[in-house]
């Protein structure tokens, strides 16, 4: 599966540099052809000669090489950018992590991932650094920019460190990482040729010129599914409310704030997509009027609401060979009002929320869920990001799309 691809790997000055020889080794055993880019302090622990004897190349680290061969040297890091299929930065430090959160390209390695473009090369950070760094809030919150921007991370292990101390931060092994690299590439083509809509994020429902109903939705989970299918090669419209969020590049982008406006917007592109994926919170309710000008305070006051459509439903009853998934956060009897969710709306699959456990549902980074299929098959998975969720979901619709 690797054969002939070019394979950027970046090595950042970190103990963990010596397993990138044996990746290296391991990379081209499979065919793969691999380009190393070292940052200065990098050098300080594997030489360049190691990493040009493994893999038969030109090492680069030097923003400014006038000698590199069959490239125009001032830039080598444009060309290093767009040649490769997949670039691997591994080691990465906690400095390099926090340059690409903060868009700082001050060598070759971080100017060469500043001109990566995610969405058609995937690239795979594999942090390595002592526990206490690793949980530092700073570089704890450049990790997950990083994965909301669409960045792999090959997750840090458990385990003995150089320091002498014991904890997370030793740099996955390099067989786990080739493992990761191969299933990367599986990704990459799997849902070429097919349309993905995603809703995501609350709906606002106005009350007056300046009051809306809502709820705490941050439209996470959809835009990692939208980021994630991007990266699959779907083509992605993203229906969203209103979220903090940055678009995920590549994704065709449709803002809306009411229900009434997600359901429009939904059902005009629904006869062009393969797929549904459907994680917005919408407001089952809204007010039954708006009023045209501010509301005054005054004494008690009472909101007369009414129904809004029900977008799902009403997929479910156009779906014809569109696989849809629904999403429903719950907070008792989780399984039943799953399952009954999939009957009423007629899914293909609901991704269930338990609210009531830490680290599922609205305004985190990670989730807690169950999968449950039309044909009673359940799934439970256990805490994990909502970018690695999103791909699992994308892989449990590739398996059974075409079966339920
Ligand atoms: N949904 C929708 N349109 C609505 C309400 C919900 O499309 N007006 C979709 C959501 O995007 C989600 C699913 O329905 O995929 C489940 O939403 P949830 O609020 O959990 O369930 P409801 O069907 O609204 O039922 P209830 O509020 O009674 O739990």
């Amino acid at each position: 599966m690797l054969k002939n691809k070019l394979i950027l790997l970046g090595i950042t000055g970190g103990i963990a540099a010596y397993k990138s020889a044996e990746l290296a080794r391991l990379l081209i055993k499979e065919g793969a052809v691999v380009q190393v880019v070292m940052t200065e302090n990098a050098e300080a622990f594997i030489t360049p000669l190691t990493m040009k004897t493994l893999t038969g190349r030109p090492v680069y680290s030097a923003l400014y090489n006038p000698d590199a061969p069959g490239h125009f040297s001032a830039t080598v890091h444009i060309d290093l950018a767009r040649e490769p299929q997949m670039v691997v930065v591994a080691p990465a430090t906690a400095n390099i992590l926090g340059k690409l959160a903060a868009g700082i390209a001050d060598d070759l390695l971080s100017t060469v991932l500043m001109a990566v473009n995610t969405a058609e090369c995937p690239v795979i950070l594999a942090p390595s650094m002592n526990t206490s760094m690793l949980h530092n809030p700073a570089v704890r919150d450049n990790i997950a920019v990083l994965r909301r921007r669409g960045y792999n991370m090959a997750d840090p292990l458990d385990g003995f460190l150089a320091c002498g101390e014991v904890g997370e931060g030793r740099m996955i092994e390099p067989s786990g990482l080739l493992e990761i690299i191969k299933r990367k590439f599986q990704q990459a083509v799997d849902f070429k040729g097919l349309t993905v809509l995603v809703t995501a994020g609350p709906t606002r429902e106005a009350l007056d010129p300046v009051r809306f109903l809502s709820n705490h939705s941050s439209g996470r989970m959809g835009y990692a599914l939208a980021q994630a299918a991007v990266e699959r090669g779907a083509h992605v419209i993203l229906i969203s409310g209103p979220t903090a969020l940055e678009t995920p590049p590549g994704a065709d982008f449709y803002p809306v704030v009411s229900a009434q406006e997600m359901y429009e917007t939904v059902m005009d592109k629904l006869p062009t997509v393969d797929i549904v994926i459907k994680s917005a919170a919408v407001a089952d309710y809204r007010p039954k009027g708006i009023s045209a000008q501010k509301i005054k305070k005054g004494g008690e006051m009472t909101l007369k609401l009414v129904r809004n459509p029900d977008i799902l439903k009403e997929i479910g009853k156009r779906k014809g060979n569109i696989f849809v998934v629904g999403f429903a956060a719950e907070t008792e009897n989780i399984l039943a009002h799953g399952k009954k969710k999939i009957a009423d709306k007629n899914l293909d699959m609901i991704v269930v929320n338990d609210l009531t456990l830490e680290g599922a549902g609205f305004n985190t980074e990670t989730n807690i869920v169950h999968l449950l299929y039309r044909d009673g098959r359940e799934e439970r998975l256990p805490l994990m990001s909502k970018y690695e969720l999103a791909h699992l979901i994308l892989d449990r619709i590739k398996e059974n799309k075409g079966k339920v």
